[in-house]
Formats: C-alpha cells, structure tokens, sequence
C-alpha cells in the first residue's frame, strides 16, 4: 500500500467540515478588515526566501524542500506565505502604485522539520498581509483581527507581544548582546554558538534550559530601544489595553524569521502541548526593499490551521437540505427530476435504491437533512410527493410542484 509522505496529511472527515468551517470564518472576518484574497505559486525560486526568512534561521538552513528542476533552476517548496507575496507585490509594481494593500491567502506550506504534535511537513496557513501603513495601529488592527477569528472559533488564547527595534536600534543592541555571549562563551549551548556568529538575537528563545538561566541576566532590548520604537510600543500596549485585548509582554519572543522590525507577536494555546503557537507575525518594514521593491512598511501574519483545528467549536449541527427516495424503480426519474430543480437553490442528495418509508427517513437522519421526500406509486399516480421535516416532525402529502 502506498502511503502518505511522514508529516504530510490528508484531511478527511470528521477535520474537513472543522477544516472548512475555519476558513469560511477567518476569510468572512478578513473581508470585514479590508482585506482581499490574492494566490502566489507554491513553488519559488530559492534566493526568495534565504533573502526574506534568512539564510540563519532555521526555516532556511535545515528546513526547506529545494531541489534543481529540469531545467535547472534552483527552486524550493514555500515554508511560508509572506515572501511569496512580497515577492508578488514587488513584481507587479503594487510598491510603486502608493496606497494602502491588503491580502489574505490561505494553503499549504512546506517545512522538513521532524513531525510531531502539532507540527508537520505540510501544513496549512492563512494569512494576511497590509502594505502601506506606517503606523502601529494597522498592528493593532491586525491583532484585533486574530483575536477575533479566534473568539469566533471559541477558542481561547494568550497573546505574547515584543518589540524587535529597527535600523537604529536593533544594531547597538545586537553589538551588546554579542558582548554579553562572549563574556558567557564557556556556558552556552552548541547552538546559541553558532547563532551567536549568524544571527545573535536568535539565542534569546534558546530551548536549552541552561542558556534561558543565563539569558535572564542579558541585556534587554526592550531598554534599549530608540526612541520611536519605544513610543509605538506604547502605543501598542495602550491601544491593546483600551480595546480589552490582554497580553504579555515576552522580550524573548524573537521569531524564527529574519524580516521583522518592531511589532513581533505570537498568539500561544495551552490546550494543544509544546508546540504552542496557534498564530504569528510582526511588521516588516524592510522587506519590501530587502526584495528590490520600493521602501514600503508592512505587517502581517499567519495562523496554522491545523493547530488549532481540534481547538474549534463548531455551531450545533442544524439540519439542511433535502434527502429524496423512491418507493419503487418507476418513481426514480420524478425523484431525479426533482432533485435537479430543487438543486438550483438547495443541497438535495438522492438515494437511488428503491426502499420503503422508514429506511429512507433513517438515510435521511444519517445526513442530517432536514427534509425526506418520498415518491411512491400513489404519489407518482397523483402528481404528489410525501415530504417529512425532520426537525419539526411534520408530514403531509402535497403536489410535487408545490415542493
Ligand atoms: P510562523 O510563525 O513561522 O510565521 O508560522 C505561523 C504559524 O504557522 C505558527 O504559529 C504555527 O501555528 C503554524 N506552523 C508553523 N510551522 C508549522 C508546522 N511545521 N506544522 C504545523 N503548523 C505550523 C510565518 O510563517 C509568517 N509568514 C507569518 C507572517 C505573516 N508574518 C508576517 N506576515
């Protein structure tokens, strides 16, 4: 029997109604915000995301599914949706247009990382991203946004903010860091080593519980940012606090993607174990340039669909539609004649096999319709059809047209 590839899932009943409930809900509350749906290639070449995730992080150096095509070109499966998109707004000259641009998507996304819990190979994002605004409330709006597909969903959350400074900031701050995990070089992990040559600030959210002591005591750079970043921080913090959206302030999320500046912020459940993270993202201001586009600042994020989707509560189940039978073979093409007109504005699924009265009515609760209409050889004779609701528990004889 050939099997899926390890970390790679179908999604299949009863996840596929949860799957597509999700994203009815986040697209319906996305729309709301101003946003509006664009599709990149699931396939892109390589340099796009060592020059926008990092060549340091871990996405890139140990994670991506890069391979050589026929016709040699370098090319690799997306690990995440915000480079693509970037990409797809530098190229179509979206950056020299001005304004204000806002997207969401939604699909897979590919990262080899060792399966477990609530990480895969292939998983599945939805995302937004708003180009254009330079200001820390498009960070709120987009934090509002989260939390509101979350509370839709019902599910709770903790939201873990940071700031990662800019270009005037982020640099002196890295200079002492570096200071620090040198003075410290004998007592940090293999890892923090390295990172501490690639990409220093990567150590803070070291797994090692060792270096995390030792982190305690190491410069912060939440005091040491300039003075913009300080104030928008502060902005965040009070636009958060005035629309009654609780946070932590966590100066050692740092993200596993390179591009950000300022805003950095994960939404965390403590119902689904150790891989946590239910949604992520930040502002991007640089990236826009980073990939030959015109300056442009962005924010954005992602949620990881599967993560959350044995988190959702889904409404009751209402009954819809219809459920149509016949008694005996010669009634079947009315059925089907039916089931056609009443299709243009209704679910209808017909039962082929002539049965009696009870074993329809039994298919039609095993689907959960609402209604079971039955034609048999009185009915047929009459023009009528003999139709139950299901949640009312009515029945009644009435002209097949009347239906
Ligand atoms: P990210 O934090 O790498 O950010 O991923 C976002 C979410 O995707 C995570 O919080 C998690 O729920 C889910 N996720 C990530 N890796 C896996 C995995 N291996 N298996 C299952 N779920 C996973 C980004 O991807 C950024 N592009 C977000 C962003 C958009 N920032 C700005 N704009």
């Amino acid at each position: 029997m050939i099997r899926s590839l390890r970390g790679m899932n179908d999604i299949l009943p009863p996840d596929n109604v949860r799957f597509e409930y999700f994203l009815e809900t986040a697209t319906a509350i996305a729309r709301r915000y101003g946003f509006s749906y664009v599709e990149t290639p699931l396939l892109e070449e390589t340099t796009l995301f060592k020059r926008s995730v990092g060549e340091s992080s871990d996405i890139v150096g140990k994670e991506m599914y890069q391979f050589i095509d026929k016709g040699e070109n370098d090319v690799c499966l997306r690990p995440e949706g915000t480079a693509g998109v970037v990409r797809a707004f530098v190229q179509n000259k979206l950056d020299r247009a001005g304004g204000i641009h806002r997207y969401f998507y939604h699909g897979p996304m590919f990262r080899y990382e060792r399966p477990q819990k609530g990480r895969l190979r292939e998983f599945h994002q939805f995302g937004c991203e708003s180009f254009g605004v330079d200001s820390v409330y498009e960070d709120v709006t987009i934090i509002t946004m989260i939390a509101d597909i979350l509370t839709a969903l019902g599910i709770s959350f903790r939201l873990k903010i940071n700031s990662l400074g800019d270009q005037h900031c982020m640099p002196q701050y890295r200079e002492m860091l570096v200071g620090f995990l040198d003075k410290h070089e004998e007592h940090i992990c293999e890892d923090c080593a390295r990172r501490k040559a690639t990409n220093p600030i990567r150590v803070l959210d070291c797994k090692n519980d060792k270096c995390q002591i030792l982190y305690q005591e190491a410069p912060k750079l939440m005091d040491n940012l300039c003075e913009a970043c300080e104030s928008d921080f502060a902005t965040l913090k009070q636009l958060l606090d005035e629309g009654g959206i609780a946070y932590e302030v966590d100066t050692h999320l740092v993200r596993g993607l390179d591009y950000y500046s300022k805003t950095a912020f994960e939404f965390v459940s403590d119902e689904i174990g150790a891989q946590s993270a239910v949604a992520g993202g930040g502002r991007y201001d640089r990236l826009v340039e980073f990939l030959d586009g015109r300056a442009t600042p962005a924010v954005g994020f992602a949620i990881g669909i599967e993560r959350l989707l044995e988190l959702i509560k889904m409404p009751e189940a209402l009954r819809h539609g219809y459920y149509m039978g016949a008694m005996d073979a010669e009634s079947l093409p009315q059925i089907m004649q039916l089931a056609r007109d009443k299709r243009t504005g209704d679910t209808v699924v017909v039962e082929y096999a002539p049965k009696g009265l009870k074993a329809h009515l039994k298919g039609a609760d095993r689907i959960n319709a609402r209604y079971c209409v039955v034609i048999g050889e009185n009915e047929r004779n009459e023009g009528k059809v003999w139709i139950k609701d299901l949640e009312t528990k009515t029945e009644s004889v009435i002209p097949a047209d009347q239906l």
